[in-house]
């Protein structure tokens, strides 16, 4: 059934309507002839309808012939070499590799076997052209046997310099036989062979890696495009074509069955498709294509675009940003004993996602940590001498850890020396402001800005049961409602923040309480969608209103989710019931980073958007002072009280409604 669907269309019929609705057509020449029957015989009519069918015939074609040439074509013809692959109709390589016998047929191959192939081509000397600066070079990672450097060389009207690197020394000299004619126009052409992992990139303006990144180990693959992505100057572009899988089990199993009669259309047997399949098992690794965006801009490029896609083929382009990064982000030092204390191998999430997910995921975190939210030199110095007190204290599972009481209480005096407890202090000194809390640390009782026993007070009855379950907390802050959480038992909870000072609060009090069940990773919201169906719960508490796309973090939230699961949502908002958000134009209570704040009727809306269900508002009322307030251990400029108009407390200084929350349970269907 499924086979016969795909006969392709007779191309001509399609064309053939199209086009009648712009010719003349042959009925009304055969109408008229029919209205002057009476002053002729029936063979004058006969041949006349003939001739009239005929004429519209030659209109028909002399018009489609002035239509263009097929869409399809390309500007330059492709300098393909060798002889017709039949490699695996007999026994080819397996597992595959890229030897002589290969080499000989691989033009064939590679055009008959990769979807758009020309096209891609066709489409990147466009790039080429608008991105390649006279004087740098273009880069082929994987060149094989030139085709694409001939045709480059061919576009270019003056000279340029071109370098190739392929691991297979076949290849490497059909490339230069290839390409021989370049050198004698002028063109600098070095082609290497070797491994792309020892090749020096530099000076170059574009970077092209063509179905080559897929076989590269996984392992390797940040290196290589970190490579690239320093070889590159500033405005410089890599072009990334890469077979890709998808993330959807069904949607992968319908893109192979499609893939593998487009092969069969292109002359493949069966035969052939099953054995090279086989060969190429665990040597052509996908990314997904989430996985390849994730490890471009795990790297540093920032403009990362799809510029062709052909069902599981996808081809990439990336950007290394021309603008120099000033001020704050530009300030790079060493901060080794801060970086003793990040996990670099998560290995707890093998448990949870398949080792490409998780190569990828470690990929980003690892990038998010190094640039540690761009924290000032100063900001860095000071943590990093934190963190060096921190190491000098010793690390012990304390006794005293309590997380059934408003105050998270960890450590008790007298599991420390007096010089031990001194340090500690000065450390918890230095770590003003404290924000959530409260909490009792070593016996130091620290009175934080945010009352957040209130919130976890006001979420118990609602919770789902949390018993041996796999948690996320998004925006978990110091971590104080992941320790809460521990009173339920859970089998692990996540907490995920993007903030330097939270992460050290909540490596200060695993320092003590080294409870395996909470991890904390330093990531951002968008890294949601790595963690694929992972989560029972998720709580996404006084977040929403930081991001500019509540929704799409909403969706990658739900990406997280597995069946049935539930969202726990508290998020800063207006009152009302009109389905609006407001938008500050700059800050809204003082606070920087404000943008959609919803009322509870637009919060709903994003939920559903975002395919939740069974929404349930079970908190909405005003923030007050009790909540949110400048204390000893928080001594921060504003807080709430002073971001209130003094004259009207419904009002924010800058004159919008004051602040409201809304805690809402949802369902993931
Ligand atoms: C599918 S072919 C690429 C085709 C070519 N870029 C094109 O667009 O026609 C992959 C090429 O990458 C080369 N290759 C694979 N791994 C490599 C590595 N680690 N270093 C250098 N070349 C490698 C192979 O020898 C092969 O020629």
């Amino acid at each position: 059934m499924q086979a016969a669907s795909l006969k392709p269309q007779p191309v001509h019929q399609i064309q053939i309507w199209v086009r009648n609705k712009l010719i003349p057509q042959p009925l009304p020449l055969f109408l008229i002839l029919m209205s002057l029957q009476q002053y002729t015989s029936s063979a004058v009519l006969v041949i006349g309808c003939l001739t009239a069918a005929y004429a519209a015939t030659k209109v028909y074609f002399k018009k489609s012939d002035k239509l263009g040439p097929p869409l399809s074509d390309t500007r330059f013809k492709l300098n393909y070499v060798g002889h017709v692959d039949r490699i695996y109709d007999k026994f080819g390589p397996k597992p595959f590799e890229f030897n002589r016998d290969v080499v000989k047929v691989f033009d064939d191959m590679v055009s008959r076997s990769v979807p758009l192939y020309e096209e891609v081509i066709d489409l990147l000397l466009y790039w080429v052209h608008r991105y390649y600066v006279p004087g740098t070079k273009i880069y082929d990672l994987g060149c094989s046997t030139g085709t694409t450097f001939d045709v480059i060389a061919r576009s270019m009207e003056d000279s340029c310099h071109l370098v190739g690197i392929d691991n297979s020394i076949a290849m490497v000299e059909e490339c230069r036989k290839k390409l021989e004619w370049a050198e004698s126009k002028n063109h600098i052409v070095d082609i290497h062979s070797g491994d792309i992992l020892d090749l020096a990139i530099d000076n170059a303006s574009f970077v092209i890696m063509n179905y080559t990144l897929q076989f590269i180990p996984v392992a390797s693959r940040h290196q290589v495009l970190s490579k690239i992505f320093k070889g590159l100057q500033d405005g410089g572009v890599v072009f990334i074509s890469e077979k890709v899988r998808s993330s959807n089990s069904e949607f992968q199993e319908a893109c192979t069955w499609i893939y593998e009669d487009f092969k069969e259309r292109r002359g493949y047997t069966k035969t052939y498709i099953a054995r090279k399949k086989d060969a190429l098992m665990n040597v052509l690794v996908p990314f997904t294509e989430e996985e390849l965006r994730g490890a471009l801009t795990a790297v540093g490029f920032e403009n990362v675009e799809i510029a062709v896609k052909w069902n599981n083929f996808s081809t990439f382009v990336a950007r290394k940003s021309g603008q120099r990064r000033v001020g704050k982000k530009e300030v790079q030092v060493a901060t080794p004993h801060l970086d003793s204390f990040f996990e670099s191998c998560p290995t707890y999430l093998s448990d949870y996602l398949d080792p490409l997910q998780l190569q990828v995921l470690c990929l980003e975190r690892l990038r998010c940590f190094t640039n540690k939210s761009g924290l000032s030199q100063s900001n860095l110095l000071d943590f990093e001498d934190i963190a060096r007190c921190l190491s000098e204290l010793p690390s012990f599972k304390s006794k005293a850890v309590k997380v059934d009481e408003a105050a998270l209480t960890i450590g008790d005096p007298s599991e420390l020396t007096i010089d031990q407890h001194a340090a500690w202090l000065s450390i918890a000194t230095r770590m003003k402001p404290w924000k959530k809390g409260p909490l009792n640390v070593f016996g130091v009782e620290i009175d934080t800005e945010w009352r957040s026993d209130l919130k976890w007070g006001r979420m118990v009855p609602y919770l789902p049961p949390l018993k041996d379950k796999v948690i996320c907390d998004l925006g978990c802050g110091n971590g104080y409602f992941m320790y809460r959480m521990l009173s339920h038992d859970p089998k692990l909870v996540v907490g995920i923040d993007p903030n330097v000072h939270a992460w050290m609060e909540f490596k200060i009090f695993q320092r003590f309480a080294q409870d395996d069940r909470l991890r904390f990773e330093f990531m951002r919201g968008d890294a949601m969608t790595m963690f694929t169906g992972m989560f029972d719960v998720v709580f996404c508490l006084g977040v929403l209103y930081h991001t500019n796309d509540p929704v799409g973090m909403l969706r990658d939230i739900y990406t997280s989710m597995t069946k049935g699961s539930t969202l726990i949502v508290d998020c800063q908002g207006i009152p009302g019931d009109e389905a609006i958000a407001l938008f500050p134009k700059k800050k809204y209570a003082n606070m920087k980073g404000v943008y959609f704040l919803p009322t509870a009727t637009t919060l709903m809306h994003w939920l559903s958007r975002a395919q939740f269900q069974q929404m349930e508002l079970f908190f909405s009322e005003p923030l007050t002072s009790e909540e949110q307030r400048i204390t000893k251990w928080a001594p921060v400029t504003t807080s709430l009280g002073e971001s209130l108009d003094p004259n009207d407390a419904t009002k924010t200084v800058e004159g919008y409604p004051a602040p409201h929350r809304f805690y809402i349970r949802a369902k993931r269907g």
